[in-house]
């Protein structure tokens, strides 16, 4: 990466000149089947971006109650596009149809319309459960025309771990986004794709936001090094989050975590000490966090090899539940 990084050609990408973006723009939009992509420096930015072309002011988001764009952006989709949230529950990673379906139905007993439905996908914080496309079809069958945005940051951990193609899971979506960093290992960006009409309303966004970037090919040749060569490495991740979390798992029974759940590269299971537990693994060079009150989230990623997934379940052995 930092070999093609030093090698980029670049130009300025303000006036779509930057030759590597619009290759990288280019190669995503083929992978996940749409006529047009945009690189973008966050996930935020794309989740963010996606909000802003797929709703107006006053609007309602229909989407779990822990997804990234609900609890992990600061209330920007309020901010930015002053919209509101319908939320349901999406402990598992999925979304409830019954629920969605009645949110939706709901518009004709005088409750707000809604403009769009997210989803995440993997889902995050239920420890980066992929969806089935069977499960995204029931959801498209209630949602009927509404534009559904796939926030994939994750998206090709739930490709590698499912066999399903990055284009079949994106075609049941409106937009898609995806960061090349985390799993990725690019140092910075996200893509956001769509239609070609869509995509020039996002590049607008984009310059509004201030992520409009100059000499990006920098980034983005980091970026298509990420897509050719780190996807199918994913694979080695969630084998080693699996390990963690058998060894989680058999240690804490009382947390009622199914390691079996774990199938991507996120080991997240509830705690009643998870910060105590997160801030003492740190102390012993295990890295954690937590991603709600009583909720620790370990992650696999490609600097963490066999031997760190063997030193970190040793030392769980240790811990107590309480
Ligand atoms: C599901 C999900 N969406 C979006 C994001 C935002 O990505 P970034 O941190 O690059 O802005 C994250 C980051 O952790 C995420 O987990």
């Amino acid at each position: 990466m930092r070999q093609a990084i030093a090698e980029a050609i670049v130009g300025d990408d303000g006036y779509g000149e930057d030759e590597t973006v619009t290759r990288l723009e280019a190669r995503y939009a083929s992978l996940v089947g749409k006529e047009s992509a945009v690189f973008l420096p966050s996930g935020v930015m794309a989740n963010q971006i996606a909000v802003r072309v797929l709703t107006s002011p006053g609007d309602v988001i229909l989407a779990g109650r822990s997804q990234h764009v609900v609890s992990y952006e600061m209330g920007a989709s309020a901010r930015n596009s002053s919209v509101q949230f319908a939320l349901v529950d999406d402990t598992t990673g999925t979304l409830p149809i019954g629920e969605v379906a009645d949110i939706i139905d709901a518009e004709k007993d005088h409750q707000p319309h809604i403009a769009m439905v997210s989803i995440e996908n993997t889902h995050m914080p239920s420890g980066g459960t992929p969806w089935l496309l069977s499960q995204l079809d029931e959801l498209l069958s209630v949602v009927g025309s509404l534009p559904v945005h796939m926030d994939g940051a994750r998206l090709f951990n739930a490709v590698v771990a499912t066999g399903i193609p990055a284009a079949d899971y994106a075609a049941r979506a409106t937009s898609v986004m995806t960061c090349l960093s985390k799993g990725l290992c690019a140092p910075v960006g996200s893509l956001l794709a769509g239609s070609s009409d869509l995509m020039t309303q996002a590049r607008r966004e984009r310059k509004r936001l201030g992520g409009s970037m100059r000499q990006a090919g920098f980034l983005a040749a980091a970026g298509l090094v990420a897509l050719d060569s780190m996807i199918e490495r994913l694979s080695d991740d969630h084998r080693r989050a699996r390990r963690l979390a058998d060894a989680f798992a058999t240690r804490f029974p009382e947390s009622n975590y199914d390691p079996a759940t774990c199938t991507t590269n996120i080991v997240a299971f509830d705690h009643p000490l998870a910060r105590d537990l997160v801030a003492q693994l740190l102390e012993l060079g295990v890295a954690g966090g937590t991603v709600a009150p009583r909720r620790a989230r370990f992650v696999t990623h490609a600097d963490i090899g066999e031997e760190q997934v063997d030193r970190a379940v040793a030392l769980v052995e240790d811990f107590r539940w309480s």
